[in-house]
């Protein structure tokens, strides 16, 4: 056996990729499997963003850029945060990368260090605790309870902080739960938040995908938490362009100044060819991401009262933004398939794949093993098809 460094060799697979690779493996070998594993939209990109890639490579622009990105970009993600959101940044406090998943390890691994604990309230992103343990510093979870809505409070906030926190990660809309803090719930937490220095991590990347009102930032609720805040953010759920891979973090210059470093030591600018493309997707006409909304809306219905009908499913909480459920399958632990108990999320997305052939992710990787992730990023066809086959599958438990 190789010798491998030590954080490496214990960091695991992404269980989100690692359930949609094995979906995908066995459509390949001809099973009929519907995927609702699945953390991107089923929607092709915008024409107008795909002329403009065209475009990009048709005038050569085809070479390195400055590492931290063209500066049209970074103007470019100026003017989005302005307008999306209320905040005013300038291009050097922007670094774009490839993908938000980039943009927020190098920050992760520019601002911790061994000894430091960063907060994650949890169910949380499977990759936010592998970032702050690749930096060597120790992920903290924060359980919140279902019936509050998943929703970190003031008080356990203010619980979880001891001398050695350096950073807090927050995620609204939040991929798997769905639940989006409001202005008063960010504003509690802003008020503790604003007595520290912590480093305040929101990770905005669902944030156009909302179906009741919109997903307030707390750094506009409280723009002192600017100072030691970082916001991350990419093209990639808005506009449907996962694969594109450009993504941002902006924040305050000597931690962006510090991720370009990284960056450009490790990997380089993000392709230039997909920052011609994200210009195009921040700056051109912004209405079909609101049809791809209407359409994730109708569907969050859909799933919603579907779930909600499954013997041993329980979802109080309607998800308010991103496109998953994460239904709690407690219920279900107790049953046996062939002989063997369900033990946790994991087995009974190992459950749905093996008796309903639907894919779906277990929650243990999210922090909440007695929970499943639903993507329903998939038509309403496929999703009342998987619905039929997981309410056929259960009868057998
Ligand atoms: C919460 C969250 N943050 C960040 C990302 C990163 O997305 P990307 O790297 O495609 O921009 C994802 C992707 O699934 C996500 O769910």
């Amino acid at each position: 056996m190789i010798k491998l460094n030590r954080r490496i060799a214990a960091l695991k697979p992404s269980a989100t990729m690692a359930a949609e690779a094995r979906a995908t493996e066995l459509k390949a070998a001809g099973v009929n499997v519907i995927s609702l594993a699945a953390g991107e939209p089923d929607f092709d990109t915008p024409e107008r963003i795909k002329q403009a890639a065209r475009t990009a490579m048709a005038e050569g622009l085809t070479k390195y850029t400055a590492v931290g990105g063209l500066m049209k970009l970074k103007q470019a993600i100026c003017t989005k945060l302005k307008r999306d959101n209320g905040l005013d940044y300038d291009p050097a406090e922007v670094i774009a990368s490839a993908g938000g998943k980039q943009a927020s390890a190098n920050l992760i691994a520019c601002l911790f260090d061994e000894g430091d604990e960063v907060i994650i309230p949890t169910p949380a992103w499977v990759s936010f605790v592998a970032m702050v343990q690749l930096a060597g510093a120790t992920p903290k979870m924060v359980p919140c309870a279902e019936e509050n809505g998943f929703l970190l409070t003031p008080n356990q906030l203010r619980n979880a902080i001891t001398p050695r926190t350096r950073g807090i990660i927050l995620n609204s809309p939040s991929n798997p739960t769905g639940a989006v803090y409001g202005a008063e719930e960010l504003s509690g937490l802003a008020q503790v938040l604003k007595e520290t220095d912590i480093w305040v991590m929101s990770d905005d990347v669902y944030e156009h995908i909302v179906y009741d009102g919109s997903a307030p930032h707390i750094f506009k609720i409280e723009p002192a938490l600017k100072t030691h805040g970082i916001v991350f953010n990419s093209v990639s759920k808005t506009y449907a362009m996962t694969g594109w891979r450009v993504g941002f973090a902006a924040g305050p210059r000597e931690a962006i100044a510090a991720a370009v470093r990284l960056q450009g030591q490790n990997s380089g600018n993000a392709s230039s060819i997909a920052q011609a493309a994200a210009i195009e997707a921040y700056l051109g006409a912004q209405d079909e991401a609101l049809q791809m909304v209407t359409e994730f809306h109708a569907r969050r219905d859909l799933v919603v009262d579907r779930v909600r009908k499954l013997a041993g499913f329980k979802l109080p909480n309607v998800p308010r933004g991103a496109f998953y459920a994460f239904p709690n399958v407690s219920a279900l632990l107790d049953r046996k398939y062939k002989g063997k108990p369900l033990t946790d999320g994991n087995g009974v997305a190992e459950f749905l794949l093996e008796e309903a052939r639907v894919s779906v992710v277990g929650g243990n990787d999210f922090g909440a093993p007695e929970y499943i992730r639903m993507s329903y990023a998939t038509s309403r066809k496929n999703l009342t098809e998987a619905f039929d086959r997981i309410g056929a599958a259960l009868e057998k438990l």
